[in-house]
């Protein structure tokens, strides 16, 4: 058997003293890696300011990181440019967002092909390659092209919209039809999956039978892979972190206030803006809750050189000061609004301590934070989630209170509900979803797409869409 060999644009080398959290895909990719060690290859999150690109190797508990650094020019092209100001905005349904030039598309296929380069010199040929996210979408191309015939597969961890708007992407007939390189292609949600079966149907001609689609190369398989967390560890260190001096410096700033928690990347998919609003209306519909709660929203700064992104954080920064001068009192701040990262530890406590998480995205592939704060909680005095129905995560966590972000009314409203709920009601609901969780961890989730990825194709329906219980 060949090694694994994972590939995404960024890769979290293990580094001591790290104390900010991951992002969504190295959780998820580190964890995937501990089931079956092998080679994670992608950009070394560094931009070369001279000539030389250097590449970087380190080997730490069998697993091989191998990264790259970006040029200044593939930087602004591939990853400010293309994956973020093109891709990132329409694979969220924000088409009015999107930035193209002809440029940055062409710098993307490069860099892809720079990648494909790279991989040449490590790739043997029994190896099983998966390849993360929107940033790569063209690599099982670029490989194909070199001549590799090795089993690839494909995972993409933000949400994939309908054809109608996949369509909107220039040049999307030259992209999205190069997924079919791929031997298997994987979504967050069956709604995901299902848009872009539409998409091989209607503009490629490409019919599937439960969810094969035969290529002239190959049968390239579609199916929903929902990616999860490590529950159980998950749940064993919010415990602990009970302990940290901070965590418990925290709570004894909240006084007998109810906490409120929201963590999200600085980044307009989140519906922040819109989720401050709804406090807001809370705060004005539901007087009797004035200075018994605190919302604690930690927001991470992220891709800041992009113009949409300082855009959202000066906005961001204005409502939650207005909404402070508004209601706040000389004793009393409603909002409190950081934009630090924080360790798994401290979120954990944090999480655990928080009566309720308001995860409301606009669109969110998956979103993690909201199973961590399942996963964070005292299952005898469990805390409420309050989730958009636009989060990949909504498909799980039935029990949540399942809200319409764009409707602040609802959302105060689950608010209100969420900090009344009876002891029983969040038990119940808590234990369900935590279930669900513990069914469906990381582990599950890496088995079950690399399991699917090396099993012999068939058309005769023998692969079936996951579906999430
Ligand atoms: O959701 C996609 C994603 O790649 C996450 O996995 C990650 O947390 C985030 O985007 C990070 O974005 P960037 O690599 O641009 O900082």
């Amino acid at each position: 058997m060949g090694q694994l060999i994972i590939v995404s644009n960024r890769v979290s080398v293990p580094e001591k003293n790290a104390s900010a959290r991951a992002g969504g895909l190295e959780v998820a990719v580190n964890a995937a890696l501990k089931e079956r060690p092998g080679i994670w290859f992608g950009w070394s999150g560094k931009v070369a300011t001279r000539g030389t690109i250097a590449t970087q190797t380190a080997v730490e508990n069998e697993i091989t990181f191998i990264t790259i650094d970006l040029s200044k020019e593939d930087h602004q092209e591939y990853y400010r440019g293309f994956a973020n100001s093109v891709l990132w905005p329409i694979f969220h349904y924000r088409i009015d967002l999107a930035e193209f030039s002809r440029r940055d598309l062409t710098g993307y296929l490069r860099v892809n092909d720079n990648f494909a380069r790279h991989l040449d010199k490590v790739l043997g040929p029994d190896d099983l390659v998966w390849v993360h996210d929107y940033h790569l979408l063209p690599l099982a191309r670029a490989l194909r092209e070199r001549g590799h015939k090795n089993r690839i597969g494909f995972f993409l961890h933000i949400p994939c919209p309908p054809p109608e708007m996949l369509t909107a992407l220039p040049h999307h007939e030259r992209l999205i039809p190069s997924l079919c390189d791929y031997d298997l292609v994987g979504f967050q949600t069956g709604d995901d999956a299902f848009n872009f079966s539409r998409y091989l149907t209607r503009e490629c001609g490409l019919h599937s039978r439960d969810f094969n689609f035969v290529t002239a190369d190959r049968t390239v398989r579609v199916g929903a892979f929902p990616v999860g967390i490590e529950t159980a560890a998950f749940a064993d260190l919010a415990q602990k972190s009970m302990r940290l001096p901070f965590v418990k410096r925290v709570i004894k700033s909240l006084g007998d206030r109810a906490l409120i928690i929201g963590v999200d990347r600085l980044d307009y998919s989140k519906g922040i803006v819109e989720r401050l609003s709804a406090f807001e209306r809370f705060l004005q519909r539901q007087v009797e809750w004035r200075g018994k709660v605190t919302y604690l929203q930690i927001a991470p700064q992220s891709r800041t050189e992009i113009p949409e992104y300082a855009d959202i954080e000066r906005e961001t920064g204005a409502v939650a000061g207005r909404i402070n001068g508004a209601y706040g009192e000389a004793d009393w701040t409603p909002i409190r609004y950081v934009n630090r990262a924080y360790s798994h530890a401290t979120l954990a406590g944090l999480y655990r301590t928080a009566r309720v998480a308001l995860v409301t995205p606009l669109r969110d592939g998956m979103n993690l934070v909201a199973k961590e704060y399942l996963a964070s909680q005292n299952p005898d005095d469990p805390g409420v989630l309050i989730l958009s129905r636009f989060a990949g995560a909504a498909q799980e966590c039935k029990a949540a209170l399942l809200v319409n972000p764009y409707d602040p009314e609802s959302v105060a409203a689950a608010l209100g509900q969420a900090l009344s709920m009876p002891l029983t009601e969040r038990r119940e609901r808590h234990a369900s979803m935590f279930r669900t969780l513990s069914r469906n961890d990381i582990r599950h989730w890496a088995h079950s797409f690399l399991t699917t990825l090396e099993r012999e194709p068939s058309t005769s329906g023998r692969f079936k869409m996951e579906s999430v219980q």
